[in-house]
Order: C-alpha cells, then sequence, then structure tokens
C-alpha cells in the first residue's frame, strides 16, 4: 500500500458477479455448464469434433444475454469506474456483457466475449451475428462459415495478458469477485499482486480454492457485498482527499 490509501486497484470478476442475473455459473453442483462437460463445449478439440453442437451452444448463451440484466455488483463496479480517482482495472473471466451495460470502462474481457466473432479464414475480429450456426460471411474477407465465437476455450492464450500483468505489478489494492480460483492464469492473479505488494481481498460466495492466499475474505453474496466494499472504499477515501496534509 502506498501512502495512506490505496492508488490503484485491479479487481478480477467471474461467473459468481453474474450468477444474481441469472447467468449460471461453470462449476455448479452437478459439475456440468448448463448440462454439457466443459472439454465438450470449451476447447479447440471440440470445435473440430463437433462444430455444430458447440456453435449452437455459444448461439444459446448469445441469445440468452438478451434475458439477463446487470445487478448491484455490476453496478457498484461501474460506479467506482466513474468514482474512483486512481488507476483501476477490472478484468473478467465473464463471456457475458454485463459489466459493460452496467457502465463499466476500465475493463477487460480476458475469455473473449459472447458477442464477438473472429474468422478462421482470415482472423478477422468482429462483432458476432446473432447465431454462427447458420454459416454467416465474415465480414472482412465474405468466406462463409468460418466463423467462430471470439471465446478463449481451454488450451488457448488469455487476452490482454501485458496488461493486465502490468495493472497487477502496480496494484495496491487486488480485489477478486466471485470466482472459484480454479482456472489459471487468473488463478495465480493473487499470487502475483501479493508478491509485488498489494493488499488482496476475496469476495466470494464461499470460500474458493485460493481463498488462504487472500489477506482477506468476505463471504457471501456479490450484489450485496460488493455495493458495500465500493461505498465504503469510496468514502474512505473521500475522507482521506479532504484531510489536510500534516
Ligand atoms: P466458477 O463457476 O468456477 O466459480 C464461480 C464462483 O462464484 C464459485 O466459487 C461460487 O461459489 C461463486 N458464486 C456463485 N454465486 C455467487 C454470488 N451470488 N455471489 C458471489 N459469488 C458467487 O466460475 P469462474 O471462476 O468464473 O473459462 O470460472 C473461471 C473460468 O472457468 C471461466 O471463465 C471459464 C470456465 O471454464 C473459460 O471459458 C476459458
Amino acid at each position: 500500500m502506498r501512502g495512506t490509501g490505496f492508488q490503484s486497484i485491479v479487481v478480477l470478476t467471474g461467473a459468481g458477479i453474474s450468477a444474481e442475473s441469472g447467468v449460471p455459473t461453470f462449476r455448479g453442483p452437478d459439475g456440468l455448464w448448463e448440462g454439457h462437460r466443459v472439454e465438450d463445449v470449451a476447447t479447440p478439440q471440440a470445435f473440430r469434433r463437433d462444430p455444430a453442437l458447440v456453435q449452437a451452444f455459444y448461439d444459446a448463451r448469445r441469445a440468452a444475454l438478451a434475458r439477463v440484466e446487470p445487478n448491484a455488483a455490476h453496478r457498484a463496479l461501474a460506479r467506482l469506474d466513474a468514482e474512483w480517482p486512481g488507476d483501476l482495472l477490472i478484468v473478467t473471466q465473464n463471456v457475458d456483457d454485463l459489466h459493460e451495460r452496467a457502465g463499466a470502462v476500465r475493463m477487460v474481457h480476458m475469455h473473449g466475449e459472447l458477442k464477438r466473432a473472429f474468422c478462421l479464414a482470415c482472423g478477422e475480429r468482429q462483432t458476432a451475428p446473432d447465431t454462427l450456426s447458420d454459416g454467416p460471411a465474415c465480414t472482412r474477407c465474405g468466406a462463409h462459415g468460418r466463423l467462430r465465437p471470439d471465446i478463449v476455450w481451454f488450451g488457448e492464450m488469455p487476452y490482454h495478458m501485458d496488461r493486465i500483468e502490468a495493472a497487477l505489478a502496480a496494484c495496491d489494492l487486488f480485489v477478486s469477485i466471485g470466482t472459484s480460483g480454479a482456472v489459471y492464469p487468473a488463478a495465480g492473479f493473487v499470487q502475483g499482486a501479493r508478491h509485488y505488494g498489494a493488499h488482496t481481498l476475496e469476495i466470494n460466495l464461499e470460500p474458493s480454492e485460493g481463498t488462504h492466499v487472500f489477506h482477506e475474505a468476505r463471504h457471501g453474496r456479490a450484489g450485496d457485498l460488493v455495493p458495500l466494499w465500493v461505498g465504503a472504499l469510496l468514502d474512505r477515501d473521500r475522507f482521506r482527499l479532504n484531510q489536510p496534509e500534516t
């Protein structure tokens, strides 16, 4: 921590932050993701083996976005983004668009986005049409049936890692919200941030796999705990800024 307060914050979010919006988490009690084993829908091998199944799966997830809304936790992070005077990077593992619909701007999707596609023929990244199953044309090269979801599958390299690693090295507060801590590299961010001297806080429904690594943990619903944390942080910062220098 530098000085009397935090200057630079990294927030990592996972499926738990969207759970109260009605988006299912990945690791439910049955170990299935909406009825599928993760390796049947979230690997390049699965896509090669059965592209129709994988496209239909992500088409359904994309369509479901129209039926969900950001919740109090997304809105609180958007408030933090708007009001925090220091550096902030919200890193989400989620492929939904609820952070940006709540108004967050200083954020990156490290596992891609349901609403984006990329062309296997020419590599162009583009806004995804509603369905990829019917083989739409690439907006750049015109090839049909070559668009895949712009989602980082197991075995692929997450996005924005240079920016994320720089933010982790520079932050003095790292907060992990609604993630089980089961998937690397995101699960290792807490160690990275600690290594560089950041204070670390977990907010999750239950202790995550890496809960012991955090300095502090608060367990409960993100929709309850995140607004409380953001409100307290902004109030404390305002109080600090209003104090005369001694
Ligand atoms: P998980 O489904 O593994 O974990 C979600 C976490 O959120 C669990 O620890 C839950 O206890 C917690 N949770 C559930 N409801 C909550 C609530 N209302 N408030 C707070 N916490 C709650 O999801 P992720 O950790 O995001 O990767 O999974 C990480 C990655 O694994 C995903 O991005 C995806 C997946 O396979 C790819 O697709 C590459």
